[in-house]
């Protein structure tokens, strides 16, 4: 498989194209059987250097990104905020210019302000990649999600698609939204009218549809995807409390007999258990919650292999995910 990406940056999902989307997709499922062999490690990216800079707190995502890139075989650095010069008032592009110094292949960024990836990758010679951006998008989530419905549903196109809960601060809404109208999937979002943006106006152009009831988005649907209420992200009140929120906005089981009867239930986590979701439908057969998680590590090597390794210089990934020593 040649490959045919040739991005420096990983900045959002608007930008691809669906055959970018579908390479990514292809490239993360050649890697995804390294993470189930014994020995988890390909020379792929040996000698190369990859900076994780994480400005919000992150389970899945800053462990993953580390994971991907030692599978791969390349350094991988991990910065947080609360421990950086950033505490004595250094600005984000002289952190960057100074990691940039170093000679870092990859910049891994998780910022609160929407925009700050793109403004390091304007400075840095390195690939920049948006690990979340404020409420502006998280691109390998929505890869990661879309390579977890490919594997289980054969493909994205024609599916409905529900996202319900807080669609106004979540990135992960957006990203998802560009990718499954980019691959064909019909979407509808449901949500507190307070908690939909009014801004959707293009979405809804290509289709997107707004419901206010969670029961009209998941009618027929063929996956339900749950997003969290994002309290660090909330300025005001946006309803009256979790409980009234859980009430109306919570999936339940009984929800799911609307849906198509092989309907999946999805999540990006980290999850409020009895707010935006029951137990029994997060641990339930319909979940693929910790499917999503195994199959970030994909992804995320796949990303880091386009942006560092074979991807620009033109390689084979099938010659990458050679054990080593082969
Ligand atoms: N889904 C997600 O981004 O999780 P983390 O915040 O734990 O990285």
């Amino acid at each position: 498989m040649s490959t045919n990406f040739n991005r420096k940056d990983l900045l959002g999902i608007r930008e691809l194209s669906p055959a970018e989307i579908t390479h990514i997709l292809d490239t993360a499922e050649s890697f995804r059987d390294v993470s189930r062999r014994e020995i988890k490690k390909v020379p792929t990216l040996r000698g190369r250097t990859v900076i994780n800079l994480f400005f919000e707190a992150s389970t899945r995502t800053r462990t993953s990104f580390e994971i991907a890139a030692k599978r791969l075989s390349a350094d991988a650095i991990n910065i947080s905020a609360s421990s950086s010069s950033v505490t004595k008032g250094e600005t984000l592009l002289d952190t960057a210019r100074n990691l940039e110094a170093m000679a870092p292949d990859c910049i891994v960024i998780r910022h609160n302000c929407a925009g700050a990836p793109h403004q390091l990758a304007r400075i840095c010679r390195a690939g920049i990649v948006n690990a979340g951006d404020g409420s502006h998008e998280h691109p390998t989530q929505a890869l990661l999600d879309a390579l977890t419905i490919r594997e289980h549903k054969g493909g994205i196109e024609g599916l409905k698609v529900a996202i319900i809960g807080d669609i106004l601060h979540s990135r992960v809404a957006r990203s998802n939204i560009h990718l499954l109208t980019a691959l064909g999937a019909s979407v509808s979002v449901a949500g507190p009218g307070t908690l939909v943006p009014k801004d959707f106006t293009e979405l809804v152009e290509k289709g997107l549809r707004v419901e206010r009831r969670i029961e009209d988005a998941i009618e027929g649907a063929d996956v339900v995807m749950i997003l969290r209420i994002q309290r660090e992200r909330q300025t005001s009140a946006f309803f009256p409390s979790m409980r009234e929120y859980a009430v109306h906005y919570g999936l339940h089981l009984e929800h799911l007999t609307l849906a198509s009867q092989d309907a999946i239930v999805m999540h990006p986590g980290p999850m409020n258990r009895g707010i935006e979701i029951s137990s029994e439908v997060a641990d339930g057969s319909r979940s693929l919650i910790l499917d999503q998680v195994s199959n970030g590590v994909a992804v995320r090597m796949a990303i880091l292999y386009l942006l560092a390794g074979g991807g620009r210089a033109g390689g084979d990934v099938d010659d990458t995910t050679k054990r080593i020593g082969e």
